[in-house]
């Protein structure tokens, strides 16, 4: 059955993800992760105000962090149109960006109201994020040699030839072996697991599965795009201290619970925008000339499962006529 094309909020969040990794890029490489996060946090917010939406900031700067703003609560967007939640990630990677170093991007995702895992006090969660072919053939459950291998018939590749991205956490000592004994290839990273797990789903990227324990906001928000690329992750709370354990516990939260794609991001409509700020392997950072900066973003709706990649140049002698970002 078909119906009239509605509205891509994903086009409206991209304004708000691009205005956050310009305000953002302005602090690459200085080594001021908290200035640069802060830069970014006032931009998209003021981007938000103007998407046609109402929503809840579900996901925010975070328990983690203690914001002030774009607080988990906080009501974001200009009141009309659709109820939604929110998740939110000005700066993910902000040592990323404080170091120069690649993949920190700048994301928003929305999807119904109601239909975004609360991770409340949870700060962990492991995870397994594959792309659309080994979609529905891997288990977090399963052995990691058995996803590995999983993926690997899936994509038509030897195990030898599946790249996995892992952070490069103690924490994750034990699946890193498990994945060199698989016999893959291991790429570790100091931060940032959004981008990873969004290469996992785009083509010619060359990272085929992300793996190990990461931040649970940063799962949510690899759910929604997910949706639209058509890939998939599945999840479970990992606390990393007695101090969460006990948090989680006193919230009732089921920490055995494998936790499906559908239950981190539920719901048929999920919008998802993200800007590189740092030069990507997938995404481009925010490259200056002489009269403005160009951005490179990804773009996805689930509900059509169209994804597009935008260039937008930007001119500052524009730009600051009508913005109060300060942006040049
Ligand atoms: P930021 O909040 O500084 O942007 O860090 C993001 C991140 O690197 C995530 O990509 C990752 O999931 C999480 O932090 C890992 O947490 P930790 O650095 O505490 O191991």
């Amino acid at each position: 059955m078909s119906e009239a094309p509605d509205r891509n909020l994903a086009l409206e969040l991209v304004r708000a993800t691009e205005a956050a990794a310009l305000a953002a890029a302005r602090w690459v490489g200085r080594g001021q992760k908290e200035e640069g996060d802060g830069a970014a946090v006032d931009a998209l917010r003021l981007l938000l105000g103007t998407v046609r939406m109402n929503g809840i900031v579900v996901i925010g700067e975070g328990e983690k962090d203690e914001a002030p703003m774009l607080y988990n609560g906080e009501v974001v967007g200009n009141g009309s149109g659709p109820l939604v939640d929110v998740a939110v990630d000005p700066v993910e990677g902000t040592n990323l960006l404080a170091k120069g170093l690649p993949n920190s991007i700048s994301v928003v995702a929305i999807a119904p109201r109601g239909a975004l895992f609360d991770p409340g006090p949870a700060f962990y969660m492991d995870k397994l994020v594959v792309g659309p072919e080994a979609l529905g053939k891997v288990d977090i459950d399963a052995t990691t040699a058995d996803n590995l291998a999983a993926v690997a018939a899936a994509k038509g590749l030897d195990v030898s030839e599946v790249t996995v991205v892992i952070l490069d956490r103690p924490r994750n000592k034990a699946t890193i072996q498990a994945i060199r004994e698989a016999g893959a290839r291991v790429r570790l990273i100091s931060d940032g697991d959004v981008a990873p797990s969004l290469m996992t789903a785009l083509p010619g990227t060359g990272i085929d599965v992300v793996m190990g324990i990461g931040g649970t906001p940063e799962g949510v928000i690899t759910a929604c795009a997910m949706h639209g690329l058509g890939g998939e992750i599945q999840a479970r709370l990992a606390p990393q201290s007695d101090g969460e354990r006990q948090r989680l516990a006193e919230a009732g939260i089921d920490i055995g619970r494998k936790l499906t794609l559908a239950d981190l991001a539920a719901g048929d409509e999920h919008f998802f925008a993200a800007t590189g700020i740092t030069q990507g392997d997938f995404l481009r950072g925010v490259r200056y000339t002489a009269t403005g900066a160009v951005t490179h973003s990804l773009v996805t709706r689930s509900r059509s499962g169209t994804w597009r990649t935008i260039e937008a140049f930007h001119r500052w002698d524009k730009l600051m006529e009508i913005s109060k970002v300060e942006y040049a």
